[in-house]
């Protein structure tokens, strides 16, 4: 009854978030990458992509609007409104610990239901962003996933999180916040998209990646039956994703630098120490949906 219960629960995050992406996995990326791929023909991810130098606990020291951001298998059109996210550290004297991710978003329309993660879903699950690679997070590279998971998989969890890199940043006057604006990437933008940008999502559809995930998460749960009782049958899964963060709810001066900053024209940079000078995005903006924010009340 306690390990069904536990399962069901498990499964619920997982529906409710969603955020265990694909492309970590390698063998997931080659069947996803299909034919249409263009790592077979070496142009996307772009030289040289990477996250940039983060101040975690700055990043972390004030909520973030998102402006824009591609639809997402968890974040659909629907729910694309007075979207937010608010990070706290759940150690605030360990940064290795993690952040735990309060999304919000109102469903059909500006102060539609709540949703979200963590205080704001309504199982109470919490979703963390943990560093990838450094203790501090500082190379700007996390990785996002229920708690859930992170306690059913100890060993396992990096390959079932998603990646979540700070691509770029723009410089705040601000020091205790550090940042106005953040362009946030699912990870690297390995396929090609129109005019020769790069996407985290795959051109095709992704049915391949799904399916692949969903195996490899079933083969995680089979061999720890003990926490589990009985495989996984995770629901659809998502992988990359693109968001332009904001200070400020409404920032169409931050919006126009994100954009141009993610196709890669040159931006100079008001302060050579805090942003980035690294190559170019390349990014693919074209199919970013404009997330309201207008008339917001963003439910405490
Ligand atoms: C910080 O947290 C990490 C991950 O939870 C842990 O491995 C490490 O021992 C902690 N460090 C200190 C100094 O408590
Ligand atoms: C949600 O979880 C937090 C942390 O475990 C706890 O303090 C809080 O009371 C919980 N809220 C609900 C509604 O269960
Ligand atoms: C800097 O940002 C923090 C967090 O939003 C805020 O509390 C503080 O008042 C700001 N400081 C200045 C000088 O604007
Ligand atoms: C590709 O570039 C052309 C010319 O600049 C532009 O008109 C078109 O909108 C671009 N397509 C996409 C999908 O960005
Ligand atoms: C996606 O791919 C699967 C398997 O190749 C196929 O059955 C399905 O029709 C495709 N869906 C779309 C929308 O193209
Ligand atoms: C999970 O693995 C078991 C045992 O290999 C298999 O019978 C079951 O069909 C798998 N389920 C999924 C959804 O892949
Ligand atoms: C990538 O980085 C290497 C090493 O810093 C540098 O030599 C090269 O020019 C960079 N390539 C691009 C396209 O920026």
């Amino acid at each position: 009854m306690r390990g069904a219960l536990a399962t069901r629960v498990v499964l619920v995050v997982i529906g409710a978030v969603a955020v265990a992406h694909a492309q970590l996995l390698p063998f997931v990326s080659e069947r996803g990458g299909g034919p249409l791929s263009v790592r077979s023909m070496g142009r996307c991810p772009p030289a040289n992509f990477s996250a940039v130098p983060l101040d975690v606990m700055a990043y972390a020291a004030a909520p973030w609007y998102v402006q824009k951001q591609l639809p997402l298998n968890y974040q659909p059109v629907n729910e694309l409104y007075c979207v937010r996210a608010e990070y706290t550290l759940r150690n605030p004297s360990n940064i290795s610990a993690g952040l735990i991710a309060n999304n919000y978003a109102n469903r059909g329309g500006v102060n539609g239901a709540v949703q979200g993660s963590s205080k704001y879903d309504r199982n109470n699950a919490t979703l963390l962003a943990l560093p990838a690679d450094t203790p501090d997070g500082s190379d700007g590279r996390l990785l996002v996933g229920p708690k859930e998971l992170l306690d059913m998989f100890p060993r396992a969890w990096r390959s079932i999180f998603g990646p979540y890199w700070v691509v770029a940043v723009g410089p705040s006057k601000n020091a205790t916040i550090k940042y106005d604006w953040a362009i946030i990437s699912g990870g690297q933008p390995k396929y090609e998209a129109a005019n020769g940008t790069c996407t985290t999502l795959p051109p095709n559809n992704r049915t391949a990646v799904d399916a692949a995930l969903l195996a490899a998460l079933n083969e995680s749960a089979m061999r720890a039956p003990r926490i589990t009782g009985r495989p996984l049958q995770p629901p659809a899964f998502d992988s990359g994703g693109l968001w332009f963060f904001s200070r400020k709810p409404v920032d169409p001066e931050a919006t126009a630098a994100m954009t141009q900053r993610a196709q890669g024209s040159a931006v100079p940079p008001t302060d050579w120490l805090l942003t980035d000078v690294t190559a170019e995005l390349g990014l693919d903006t074209s199919k970013l949906v404009p997330v309201q924010q207008e008339g917001c009340k963003y439910q405490a």
